[in-house]
């Protein structure tokens, strides 16, 4: 069976201020998944069986998933084999968590393997790239990388750093439910910031340098110094008016419960928030988020 698989994503540090060249880090969340299936047959279809929908190559070439099978063909000099391509994603849809990218990132992989080939992931992000750039305007690159290396990465304007961290470590992962697009709030964000370049300008340079303390961090394995960059980078998420109270809300959660830190992700607005906690605290802080209304909570363990 031709079958290839892409992990959702997290930003841990640096959404937004990635967007301006200043260095973010990114983990994969391996316990959600998209899958891609490649079936030979007489049509060339995508079927995203989870939303019920049937997209012709043919008659829908500027569909992301048309754009993802042609640019895996175009890279590889090769024909398009005819068939269907099934997907199916257990990553909550626009929360931050990448399911989009990750889709493609499957589609790009099946149909490599359907072409008898295996892209190098340096590879895979740049074709995922490319799609990202036609339908999100000004994406960092950030998502693309992380989910096709499947590894921690610490990531400035388009170079990556595959993190070696010291030792693993679990998230905790309140999905609000709240669904923002996220080239509504990065398109905000450029508004304010070309109204305000200085006062943006130095926000996004205490995001970096958070990022570069907390790559340290990562590499040595202090998880409480890293929990505490977490609430610093939430609180300068918050400055850029990228928080919304349900998200602080589920931030002070995690806090009351002990965890080293928390943090909005992604885009924010809506979305996720992560936590980071020891072990023992994951089954409360799991229950508190679903009592303050998250709609779902992802535990992921984090490894080099
Ligand atoms: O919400 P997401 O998962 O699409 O993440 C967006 C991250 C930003 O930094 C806001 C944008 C980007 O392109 O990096």
């Amino acid at each position: 069976m031709i079958q290839a698989t892409a992990p959702g994503k997290l930003i841990l540090f640096g959404e937004h201020a990635v967007v301006y060249g200043r260095p973010g880090i990114a983990v994969p969340v391996l316990d959600v998944t998209a899958h891609a299936r490649f079936i030979p047959g007489p049509d060339l279809v995508v079927h995203a069986l989870d939303l019920g929908e049937v997209i012709k190559i043919k008659d829908e070439p500027e569909h992301p998933l048309s754009i993802a099978v042609k640019s895996t063909s175009r890279y590889l000099k090769k024909d398009t084999p005819s068939g269907q391509i099934e997907i199916q994603s257990s990553i909550p849809l626009s929360s931050g968590l990448g399911s989009g990218t990750a889709v493609n990132v499957a589609v790009i992989k099946a149909m490599a393997m359907a072409m008898g080939e295996i892209i190098a992931p340096e590879h895979v992000s740049e074709i995922a790239y490319e799609i990202e750039k036609i339908h999100h305007g000004t994406p960092s690159g950030i998502d693309n990388t992380v989910i096709a290396y499947q590894s921690p990465i610490f990531f400035t304007s388009g170079e990556c750093e595959v993190l070696s961290i010291a030792s693993s470590f679990i998230l905790v992962i309140a999905v609000s439910g709240i669904r923002i697009p996220t080239s509504k709030t990065v398109l905000d964000v450029r508004h304010n910031w070309r109204r305000d370049t200085t006062k943006y300008e130095s926000l996004f340079d205490e995001i970096g340098h958070l990022s570069f303390v907390a790559r340290r961090c990562m590499l040595d394995g202090d998880l409480i110094e890293l929990g505490r960059l977490m609430l610093q980078n939430h609180h300068l998420l918050q400055e850029i008016g990228v928080s919304s109270s349900t998200l602080d809300r589920f931030v002070n959660v995690a806090v009351e419960h002990g965890a080293y830190g928390a943090k909005l992700t992604g885009a924010g607005r809506g979305g996720c928030v992560v936590a980071l906690c020891q072990p023992s605290s994951i089954k409360a802080l799991e229950q508190d988020f679903l009592e303050e209304g998250a709609e779902r909570v992802i535990v992921s363990e984090i490894n080099r």
